[in-house]
């Protein structure tokens, strides 16, 4: 058994190396990260192990370099694999600062613009199961309903896009525990959703402005047209930096001129977009008028 081998059996007691070994680790990971840009490195070893075990199980396959075989070469059974790997954790007005920059320096003009007869164009990337969506929806629309209900007939769309599909259904069908909204601010959560008090479900005007797809974010993007914000938070984080930079240049050259890219905290544009991308706060970018 090499070091290597015999460290990760040490890290994963109780798991036949036969049936899960080093290098289906290995294989694994190369796969997330050519298909997703999703980097394993191998303190996630039992991660993988338990987000896998049950597809493993389900194909028939007795061990996981069977498996690995299967999903090389199935593209179904490849992007379950993947979709697996995928961290969705997320919730309502995570990162609440950008919500309070967005209402108090960009809603004011874009709302102007819908009620001048011009479109709104939004992209949440990376939007798990859409509490981020909802948030910036909600607080695109603003605490008043019949004000907001008139905005959502003007041209406002809001693209939500994710590779995990089972992350995009919960984000589809609208309905969270209604304890997961607590962190939206009273006005905005009386205005766009109801609740019985045990699951609270987002008003159908709200539902009528976005439209939920699934878009590898490595992948080609069939959008045609510019954004005038976008959020694409807590997702670069399981890049690495060639892979983070490749896709913040691809993010600058489809915002508007002076559209507004938001990213998580713990994030930082670097790289080429930064010709283009001026920071305006703490991860919050605006693309140069110029560029
Ligand atoms: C931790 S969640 C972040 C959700 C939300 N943006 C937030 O900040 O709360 C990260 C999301 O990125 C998605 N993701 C990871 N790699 C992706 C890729 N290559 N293309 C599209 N989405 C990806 C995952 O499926 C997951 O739902």
């Amino acid at each position: 058994m090499t070091n290597l081998a015999a460290a990760f059996s040490d890290a994963l007691p109780g798991i036949s190396p036969d049936v899960y070994g080093a290098e289906d680790f290995r294989a694994i990971s190369e796969i997330a990260y050519r298909e997703a840009g999703i980097v394993l490195p191998e303190g996630k070893a039992m991660l993988v192990y338990s987000r896998l075990a049950p597809l493993v199980r389900e194909s028939g396959c007795a061990t996981f370099g069977a498996y690995v075989l299967r999903i090389r070469e199935v593209g179904d059974e490849r992007q379950k694999a993947i979709c697996a790997l995928t961290t969705n954790h997320t919730f309502f007005y995570r990162e609440s600062h950008h919500f309070d920059h967005f209402r108090d320096s960009l809603r004011p003009h874009l709302v102007r613009r819908l009620e001048q007869g011009g479109s709104v164009r939004m992209w949440s990337a990376g939007c798990s199961s859409g509490e981020e969506t909802w948030s910036l929806a909600m607080t695109l629309l603003g605490p008043d309903r019949k004000a907001g209900q008139a905005l959502a007939k003007r041209d406002v769309r809001i693209l939500a896009s994710d590779i995990a599909t089972h992350a995009l259904n919960k984000a589809t069908a609208a309905r969270y525990r209604a304890e997961d909204l607590k962190p939206v601010p009273d006005d905005l959560r009386n205005a766009w959703t109801t609740s019985d008090g045990e699951t609270a479900e987002i008003a159908q005007d709200l539902r009528a402005l976005v439209r939920f797809r699934s878009l590898n974010l490595l992948g080609d993007w069939p959008m045609q047209g510019r954004f005038d914000v976008i959020f694409c938070r807590n997702v670069m984080i399981y890049f690495d930096t060639p892979t983070k930079e490749r896709l913040v240049a691809r993010f600058a050259r489809m915002l508007q001129p002076e559209g507004t890219l938001y990213i998580g905290h713990s994030e930082r544009v670097t790289g080429p977009a930064l010709d283009q991308l001026v920071p305006m706060g703490p991860t919050v970018y605006r693309r140069s008028a110029a560029a």
